[in-house]
């Protein structure tokens, strides 16, 4: 893994992620599942999907969440057991899991740190119903993705895959140059090939249908009003570092529009739409 990713930025855009994140494609996960599913999280992070996803499931259930980086590991057992205490469930913690004890019954958490490597086809798969993932697949390469749709026989839900349709409003004349740039950066090895980026939603779409998945994909954009000014800032800055990263002759431009998207946001006149696609991909017999 050559990408880090703080537990401090996971925490800013989880409210983000959930407001966005489909709900009509994670209910048909859900009836697509047997009754006490088994699913695994790749790249889970601090476990924000398992947050959002598993009371809509709602019954008995047990999670894998697979990470390189079992610092964020450690968080997501954390917050998931305040999260689980904030809305009155009781939780223990039997071997090196958590059970989160619901009315519906018992939502299980173990966690597997590792870094994925060249070849997802050694996770074990086999032990689970279902595959979830949420920004992980614009940071993968092609070929990475085909060898991961071609070791699945299960239901894949891929959430929040950017697909270039990040809008900043008011306009300026350097949108343009800076959307340009960051869809190059995103484009860079992330340590799992040269990856996908804005490809992501429509490269897995072919992928899975080409191996007769059924694929059904909604949007999940971020939609960033003025009053969300942290993560207004984050966005700025994160577009800016990452174009002039990527055109290093046109620093001074970005820098400049950094300047005055940063002023504009100040004084709340700043909103932001980064668009996303949510994919479902479900196996024939399903
Ligand atoms: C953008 S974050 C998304 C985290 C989480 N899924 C969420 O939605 O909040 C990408 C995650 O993938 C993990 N990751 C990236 N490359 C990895 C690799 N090669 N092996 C295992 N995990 C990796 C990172 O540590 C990080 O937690």
């Amino acid at each position: 893994m050559s990408e880090e990713f703080s537990a401090g930025w996971l925490a800013l855009r989880e409210p983000f992620d959930r407001v966005a994140r489909s709900r009509r494609l994670a209910a048909r996960l859900a009836a697509a599942l047997p009754a006490r599913p088994r699913l695994m999280d790749l790249g889970a992070g601090t476990a924000s999907l398992f947050r959002f996803l598993a009371p809509i499931i709602g019954r008995a259930q047990a999670w894998t969440i697979v990470d390189a980086d079992a610092e964020l590991l450690g968080h997501a057992f954390a917050r998931t057991a305040d999260w689980a205490e904030a809305h009155g469930y009781r939780i223990t913690t039997p071997g090196r899991a958590l059970l989160i004890h619901t009315p519906g019954g018992a939502w299980r958490i173990e966690a597997l740190a590792t870094d994925f490597g060249d070849d997802p086809s050694r996770l074990p798969f086999g032990a689970h119903d279902a595959v979830v993932c949420s920004a992980l697949m614009d940071l993968v390469s092609p070929a990475w993705a085909e060898r991961l749709a071609g070791s699945l026989r299960m239901p894949f839900l891929a959430w929040l895959n950017v697909d270039g349709r990040d809008r900043f409003r008011p306009a300026h004349p350097d949108d343009r140059l800076v959307a340009r740039g960051f869809a190059r950066d995103m484009r860079r090895d992330k340590g799992l090939g040269r990856a996908m980026g804005t490809d992501a939603p429509a490269t897995l779409t072919r992928l899975f249908a080409a191996r007769g998945f059924t694929v059904a994909t909604a949007p999940s954009d971020w939609i960033i009003p003025p009053i969300a000014a942290p993560m207004l800032e984050a966005m700025v800055r994160g577009h800016a570092a990452a174009a002039a990263n990527a055109l290093p002759a046109a620093t001074a431009r970005i820098a400049a529009w950094e300047q005055h998207r940063l002023g504009a946001l100040a004084r709340g006149r700043l909103a932001l739409t980064i668009g996303h696609r949510d994919l479902l991909a479900l196996p024939a017999e399903t």
